[in-house]
């Protein structure tokens, strides 16, 4: 897919832009804190309705504004008018101080993006990598999302019931409702996490063996606490067990939001063994990974928004990273400094205005 063209109005430090990015490689030029990782934010926020770095609405419109608005046209495939669309999104400002995000969905439209943060996948929490794979996952499958705000939602009460402490047969009738549900909503979410990491398996080792100087093998897998089980019947039975501990702790302690991906390097834990280099460059081919298998399940190719991709790496990786770019449809990269890319178009961020180089 494509953005044809957008315009954005109070977003960060954007008073108004109108932008006509090219059809493939854009490159955002320009020193430190001029607006290019808010652009990359408006052009996912414009094709996705969410802002990829915060989900505080408040933080995006423009200090002191009222109001914040994207709109832009989202084009899919050749040139037929019935695949090209005009999408808007607001930000408004309610009476209790909150904000309203509306806008409309559009179910083929899929942006993925990549900043340095996303080390963090690699050697931070679980929740990081939780969030990493929910993230594809909704890519693949935006049924996913819902299922994952229910997850929060069942958890939430479950563990306020363990919080009160209900011991007993009375306990155990009160509990009983929201084990069967998080039992449910559970596995549903375990299963298409699976899913989506079987989906990115080969294409993680393709991209990582293409970037990679040294050829490691690098896996990813589904780690939970419930082995290959894949009916609810398994979790019921897994918080059966836990029940004692979980009245002591007053929190559930089995399901998907304890699980985790384990990420390999040659057999090896990457968090743990991986050099800085290396762990950078699987950071960086989980997110080209997810791009086939999106574009499969959405049937068009996402935008790609790559916040300072190249920076940090050396030469020749950089060369290799260019050359699967070029096999992407649009893409947007940020650098700070001059860059020379062949057929690149390039554009200079200044102040919160873009100007083409
Ligand atoms: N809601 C907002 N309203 C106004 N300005 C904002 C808002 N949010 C962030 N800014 C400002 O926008 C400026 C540009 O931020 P941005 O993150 O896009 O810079 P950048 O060009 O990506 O810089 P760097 O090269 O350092 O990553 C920052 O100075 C920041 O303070
Ligand atoms: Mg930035």
């Amino acid at each position: 897919m494509q953005i044809g063209w957008i315009q954005v109005v109070e977003f960060r430090n954007y008073r108004t832009l109108n932008w006509t990015p090219a059809p493939r490689l854009n490159l955002l030029q320009g020193p430190n804190a001029q607006g290019k990782t808010n652009l990359l934010e408006a052009l996912g926020m414009l094709v996705t309705g969410r802002s990829f770095r915060t989900s505080r609405l408040a933080e995006i419109p423009r200090w002191g504004a009222e109001s914040s608005s994207l709109a832009g046209e989202l084009g899919r495939g050749e040139a037929e008018p019935a695949a090209r669309r005009t999408v808007r999104r607001t930000l408004t400002k309610l009476e209790d101080g909150g904000w309203q995000n509306a806008g409309e969905a559009v179910e083929w439209a899929r942006a993925i993006a990549f900043g340095w943060q996303d080390l963090e996948i690699i050697n931070g929490a679980p929740g990081a990598r939780r969030n990493f794979i929910d993230g594809f996952a909704t890519r693949l499958y935006p049924a996913h999302l819902a299922t994952l705000v229910r997850y929060r939602q069942v958890l939430a009460r479950r563990n306020r019931l363990l919080q009160g402490g209900w011991q007993g047969e009375a306990g155990a009738a009160r509990l009983e409702p929201w084990n069967e549900q998080l039992a449910e909503v559970g596995m549903e979410l375990i299963a298409r996490r699976r899913k989506a990491v079987a989906a990115l398996q080969t294409e993680l080792a393709r991209v990582y063996g293409a970037l990679s100087a040294t050829r490691g093998k690098v896996e990813v897998r589904y780690r939970t606490a419930l082995g290959e089980a894949s009916e609810p019947a398994a979790l019921l039975a897994a918080l059966a067990r836990a029940r004692g501990a979980e009245l002591r702790r007053g929190q559930t302690l089995v399901g998907p939001h304890r699980d985790d991906l384990a990420i390999e390097i040659d057999a090896t834990d990457a968090r743990a063994f991986g050099s800085r280099g290396q762990q950078r460059l699987v950071a960086l081919a989980l997110r080209l990974a997810e791009i086939l298998p999106v574009t499969e399940a959405a049937g068009t190719a996402p935008i790609l928004l790559l916040d300072d991709a190249l920076s940090e790496l050396d030469p020749g990786v950089r060369a290799e990273v260019l050359r699967e770019l070029g096999t992407a449809e649009q893409v947007f990269l940020t650098t700070p400094e001059p860059l020379a890319v062949e057929g690149a178009a390039v554009f200079r961020v200044n102040g919160g205005g873009v100007a083409a180089a």
